[in-house]
């Protein structure tokens, strides 16, 4: 385990907190509570607190756009301009019609991790309503089309690219596996994934969630319950294990001024009082002098 020390950058009590993505050219760090369907905003280097919106329903990922953010809730696809309603550019093929009038039960699947690709793609999945059958998918929305391009999942989650744009790294946390497809970042296409790291065969614990690559091609991938955050070779080897100070980190991001700060979401959602008061840390936004830098991350549309 590496001694790269963990710090609070934002003191929060977040349910899920998920999705961090840094914009460049704002210098700002998104990020969401899934649960509360929140999105947040901030400036570190101002030194301020960060700004907050509410959705009104569940949000599983946020990603940067020309002008402002879209966002991927449980009934579609947003489009989160600075001022202004939302705007719909996708419904939830897997939400049920009437899910405004009963609330969040009952609805069906919602939506969950996602990102964009080198040619401004969403990529984005859903998780099943009960965690566990394999009802979700992989959706791309691609010029104002959705389409679903990977079917039989769980839960959808680990969303990345290698820098070269050759592979689409993804995984349903549920197989404890993460697989890597070939990708033409020209046409959008798929080739047949492959298993490129299995978390029991590494003797790791907890499942994989969120990711990022860094500038080298490796994938640090939070390990869900396994407290933790790994660091893969392109190749798939373990390179490196960084403790989190809780159970439940959910996905990082590199950002700052030199996009060499790795920022670590978590979560509270699975930890009783005893949890709590154990890891106080939980429910908080986390950093890392990562020792290494990132990669901008595409814009939506681009
Ligand atoms: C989901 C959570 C889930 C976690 C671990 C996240 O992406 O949003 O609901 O508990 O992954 O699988
Ligand atoms: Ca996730």
């Amino acid at each position: 385990m590496q001694e790269n020390a963990m710090t609070v950058a934002v003191a929060l009590d977040m349910s899920l907190g998920e999705s961090p993505v840094w914009s460049v050219a704002r210098q700002t760090l998104y990020w969401v509570d899934i649960n509360n369907g929140h999105v947040y905003a901030w400036r570190p280097q101002d030194g301020g607190a960060p700004t907050r919106i509410a959705l009104g329903e569940k949000v599983g990922c946020v990603a940067i756009a020309d002008s402002g953010l879209v966002a991927a809730a449980t009934s579609g696809i947003l489009r989160l301009a600075a001022e202004g309603e939302p705007e719909r550019l996708a419904d939830n093929p897997e939400c049920k019609n009437e899910w405004r009038k009963e609330g969040e039960k009952g609805r069906g699947n919602r939506f969950n991790d996602g990102r964009c690709d080198a040619a401004g793609r969403l990529w984005v999945g859903t998780i099943a309503s009960d965690e566990a059958s394999p009802t979700a998918a992989l959706y791309c929305l691609d010029r104002g089309e959705l389409t679903r391009r990977l079917t039989g999942i769980g839960i959808s989650n680990g969303l990345a690219f290698s820098p070269d744009r050759r592979w689409l790294y993804h995984t349903d946390s549920l197989t404890r596996r993460i697989l890597r497809y070939p990708f033409d970042v020209d046409t959008g296409a798929l080739g047949e994934g492959h298993i490129w790291v299995d978390l029991e065969a590494l003797g790791l614990p907890g499942v994989p969630d969120g990711a990022a690559v860094d500038s080298e091609g490796c994938y640090w991938s939070a390990l869900y319950d396994g407290g933790r955050i790994v660091r893969f070779s392109p190749e798939g080897e373990l390179m490196a294990e960084y403790e989190v100070p809780c159970p439940h980190p959910t996905m990082v991001a590199f950002g700052g001024p030199d996009l060499s700060t790795l920022y670590i979401t978590t979560a509270t959602q699975h930890l009783d009082a005893e949890g709590e008061a154990r890891w106080p840390m939980a429910g908080s936004l986390l950093q890392m002098k990562a020792g290494v830098e990132g990669l901008a991350e595409p814009s939506f549309g681009a």
